[in-house]
């Protein structure tokens, strides 16, 4: 086989086969694949497609290109995805809160992706945390307290490590066989029993519209089970950011309120809940998402998630009194501006990319790769669509570096936001399920 052969049947519509999909991603990770070859292969991909099977011959190829986890433990071994929002801190709640209830979980986690926050990037906003720690301190964190979140070192599919970089500059990220074979190639290398998707729709999401956010779900369900690993997707809104606070360590002080019961965001809760509930039906510990649900209400309840997301921390390199000291913990910003509501009004509409790109050019993600992140700015108090304003009254708070860019962060929450007269219908925070049973069965 070589990659001639591979890239033209991809391109004349022949498909991808098992076989040229594992030498073609064993080339990738080995380098006998070129840059030239890679980038020809992902236009191919997104122009002609590969089709279910090949989907599922990508993914497997691509996970198998590194180290596949395997585990020894008592319980079932399960994961989250997020396709990536605004505000979305839903992994540091759901990791604890699932491990609370039985269930193992090596949550390896992503950085921020354009206007999209990162889970990595926030749990690094806590002092000390070693989100890079490799695959044998991940096993052993993950059976001492039961879940881990970090980041994916060299030895998780470096195939799709090195097509990704490739395809970030040759206009070919927005493929779904693309997206699907990338994000799947990464969990499914976790050893994972179980996988619970989180596809959000909205104004901040990488899927704008009903349509494309159903197709990715679908896409992900079909593959992912087509892989053997059970899969099922739940589609959330993001029209608006999730939590009130976007920014990384802005975030991780509004999980740890959540957590403690100290300030809880019932957005962040539910979707926490619905994707747990979700999660322990794949795992065999609920008999339906509605009893998962509440299994996973009573672990935040009860303070479970918050004690072992504590351990989770502490085993990391973090502060062993971070559930205790959050406040103290965390970095905070020099410079704090308040955002006032132009007029009085409804909260209407969000353009919540923008808040995303507010934060990034606060200093909170990156605009190119070497960039430091900055976490200690971000956005708080972000106003919910249906909220009531008076003229003047804060609709977010800015947490900036210096006073030029928290007046430029000012401006774009003014700009991102719409108020109207009448009170507007509130998004759903959950649109749709996706399960097995909804999409075509796949050898
Ligand atoms: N996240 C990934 O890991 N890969 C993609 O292609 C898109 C989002």
């Amino acid at each position: 086989m070589d990659a001639r052969s591979v890239i033209a049947a991809v391109r004349d519509g022949r498909g991808l086969s098992p076989e040229a999909a594992q030498w073609f991603a064993q080339g990738l990770a080995d380098d006998n694949v070129s840059d030239a070859q890679a980038g020809a292969f992902a236009m191919a991909v997104f122009l002609k497609g590969i089709g279910p099977a090949g989907r599922v011959a990508l993914t497997r190829a691509m996970r198998d290109s590194g180290q596949v986890i395997g585990w020894d433990l008592p319980g079932p071994v399960i994961d989250k995805h997020s396709t990536g929002g605004i505000g979305d801190s839903v992994s540091l709640l759901l990791a604890p809160a699932l491990a609370a209830c039985g269930v193992y979980v090596p949550m390896i986690s992503g950085r921020g992706l354009g206007h999209t926050g990162g889970t990595l990037d926030k749990m690094e906003a806590i002092p000390g945390y070693r989100a890079l720690p490799g695959i044998d301190t991940l096993k052993s964190v993950v059976a001492g307290v039961g879940c881990a979140i970090v980041g994916a070192t060299g030895e998780i599919a470096p195939a799709d490590k090195r097509l990704y970089g490739i395809r970030d500059i040759s206009g070919t990220v927005e493929s779904i066989d693309l997206i699907t074979a990338s994000i799947l190639s990464k969990k499914l290398a976790a050893g994972l029993q179980g996988l619970v998707l989180d596809v959000k729709v909205g104004s901040g999401a990488f899927m704008p519209d009903a349509e494309s956010a159903r197709a990715l779900a679908q896409s992900l369900v079909a593959t992912a089970n087509g892989a053997g690993c059970k899969t099922s997707a739940l589609i959330t809104d993001m029209n608006q950011s999730l939590g009130h606070s976007a920014g990384n360590a802005l975030e991780v002080l509004e999980v740890m309120e959540t957590l403690t019961g100290t300030s809880v965001n019932e957005a962040l809760w539910d979707v926490t809940a619905a994707l747990g509930g979700e999660a322990l039906v794949l795992a065999g510990k609920a008999a339906d998402m509605d009893r998962g649900a509440a299994m996973i209400d009573n672990a935040l309840e009860t303070g479970r998630a918050a004690e072992i997301f504590g351990r989770m921390v502490a085993a990391l390199g973090g502060p062993a009194d971070f559930v205790e000291r959050y406040p103290d913990r965390l970095p905070s910003a020099p410079v704090f501006k308040i955002v006032p509501s132009p007029r009085a009004g409804f909260v209407a509409r969000v353009n919540a990319r923008a808040l995303g790109e507010a934060v990034v050019r606060l200093g909170g993600g990156r605009l190119v790769g070497s960039d430091r992140i900055n976490p200690s700015v971000g956005l708080s108090g972000l106003a919910v669509i249906g909220e009531e304003m008076a003229a003047g009254e804060p609709i977010a708070m800015v947490h900036a570096s210096s006073e030029d860019r928290a007046e430029a962060a000012v401006a774009a929450v003014l700009a991102a936001y719409e108020l109207s007269d009448t009170l507007p219908e509130e998004p759903p925070l959950i649109h749709e399920r996706i399960g097995p049973e909804d999409v075509d069965a796949l050898t």
